[in-house]
C-alpha cells in the first residue's frame, strides 16, 4: 500500500477538515478509512452523516469494497512470509508468519512468546530470499519486556548491522489498555510511511485482564478487546502486514477432561486471530509449538530451540 493519495483527495474532505484530521494524528487516507465514524465526528467536528460519507469515500478511494473471489485470490497472492528462524516452526505454519493475518502466540511464562516476537522483529528486515520482507517492525510492548540487547544478538547472527536493525524497530510501551488501543490507531499512520511489515503486540491481553477483573466487567472488557483486535486485523488486511500478538493461558475450572488450561481472552481472541500457536516448555532450551484452531492447517506440533542467537531448529548447533 503506497502513499498514493492525500487526505484532500477524499471527496468531502476540504482543507479545513484535512487540517483537523492531521492535528488529531490522522495523516493518511488509510488511517482515515479505518477510523470509526463516532471518533471522526469528534475529531473533525462534523455531523455523523458527513463522517460516514467521508469514511466511505476514503474506503472506495482505496478500493476497500465488495469484490470477487478471484480478486481475493489475487490479493492472497501478495501474502508475504516471515521466517521464525526455525525450519520446523516455519513449516508447521506453512511458510512462516503470514501477512494479512493475525498470529497469536499462546503460552505460560518462559514458553518463548517474547523471544519469538524479538526474533521476528529482526527477521522481517531480511531480504525476501533470506526469509524476510525487507521491512520494519512496529513493536507495542505492554509488559516492559522488550530488550534491545537481545535484538542485537539476533541481528548479528543473521549478518545484519545491529545498529540499523534497532533503527528499523519502531517501539512503544503501552501503559494501559486505552493507551494500547490509541497506539494501534497511531500505527495506521506510521505503517505506510515507514514500510512496516510486522506489528507485534506483546502481550495483547495483560492490561485488559488486570484492568477488568471479575465477571461484572467481563462484557466491557471483551467489547474493548474486540475493538482492538478489529483494528489489528483491518491493518493486517489493508496494509498487507503480519500481526503477531501474545496471549497468556488461564486455568479453566469448568474443564473435567483433558487440559485444564485454556488461552485467555475467550471467544474474542479465538475468533479474532487467524492462526493460534500454543507454546509449551520442554527440557532445557527446547519448546514445543502446536497449531490450534487453524482454518488451513491440521493440528500438529513441532519442536524448536531458544538459543543465545535466537530461535533455531533443535539440530542446529549455535
Ligand atoms: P511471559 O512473558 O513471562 O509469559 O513468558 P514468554 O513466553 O514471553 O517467555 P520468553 O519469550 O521471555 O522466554 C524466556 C525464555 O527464553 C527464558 O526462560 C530463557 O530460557 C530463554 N532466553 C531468553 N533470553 C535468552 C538468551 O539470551 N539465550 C538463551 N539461550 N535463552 C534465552
Ligand atoms: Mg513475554
Amino acid at each position: 500500500m503506497s502513499f498514493k493519495y492525500k487526505l484532500e483527495d477524499v471527496e468531502g474532505v476540504g482543507p479545513a477538515t484535512a487540517e483537523k484530521l492531521k492535528a488529531a494524528g490522522i495523516t493518511t487516507v488509510e488511517a482515515l478509512a479505518v477510523t470509526p465514524v463516532r471518533a471522526l465526528v469528534e475529531i473533525a467536528d462534523i455531523s455523523e452523516d458527513r463522517a460516514m460519507i467521508i469514511t466511505q469515500n476514503a474506503r472506495s478511494l482505496l478500493n476497500i469494497k465488495f469484490t470477487t473471489a478471484k480478486e481475493v485470490l489475487s490479493k492472497r497472492s501478495n501474502i508475504g512470509y516471515i521466517t521464525t528462524g526455525s525450519k520446523s516452526l516455519d513449516s508447521l505454519l506453512g511458510r512462516g508468519i503470514e501477512t494479512q493475518a493475525i498470529t497469536e502466540l499462546i503460552g505460560e511464562f518462559g514458553s518463548g512468546k517474547t523471544q519469538i516476537c524479538h526474533q521476528l522483529s529482526v527477521t522481517v528486515q531480511l531480504p525476501i530470499e533470506k526469509g524476510g520482507l525487507s521491512g520494519k517492525a512496529l513493536y507495542i510492548d505492554t509488559e516492559g519486556t522488550f530488550r534491545p540487547e537481545r535484538i542485537m544478538s539476533i541481528a548479528r547472527y543473521f549478518g545484519l548491522n545491529p545498529d540499523n536493525t534497532l533503527d528499523n524497530i519502531i517501539y512503544a510501551r503501552a501503559y494501559n489498555s486505552d493507551h494500547q488501543i490509541l497506539l494501534a490507531e497511531e500505527a495506521a499512520n506510521l505503517i505506510p510511511e515507514n514500510n512496516v511489515k510486522l506489528i507485534v503486540v506483546d502481550s495483547v491481553i495483560s492490561h485488559f485482564r488486570s484492568e477488568y477483573p471479575g465477571r461484572e466487567v467481563l462484557a466491557m472488557r471483551q467489547q474493548k478487546l474486540n475493538k482492538h483486535l478489529h483494528q489489528l486485523s483491518t491493518m493486517a488486511d489493508i496494509f498487507n502486514v503480519a500481526v503477531v500478538v501474545t496471549n497468556q493461558i488461564q486455568s479453566a475450572p469448568d474443564v473435567f477432561f483433558g487440559n485444564p488450561n485454556k488461552p485467555a481472552g475467550g471467544n474474542i481472541l479465538a475468533h479474532g486471530c487467524t492462526y493460534r500457536l500454543w507454546l509449551r516448555k520442554s527440557k532445557e532450551n527446547r519448546r514445543i509449538a502446536r497449531i490450534i484452531d487453524s482454518p488451513m492447517h491440521p493440528e500438529s506440533e513441532c519442536i524448536f530451540a531458544i538459543t543465545s542467537s535466537g530461535i533455531a531448529d533443535i539440530e542446529e548447533d549455535r
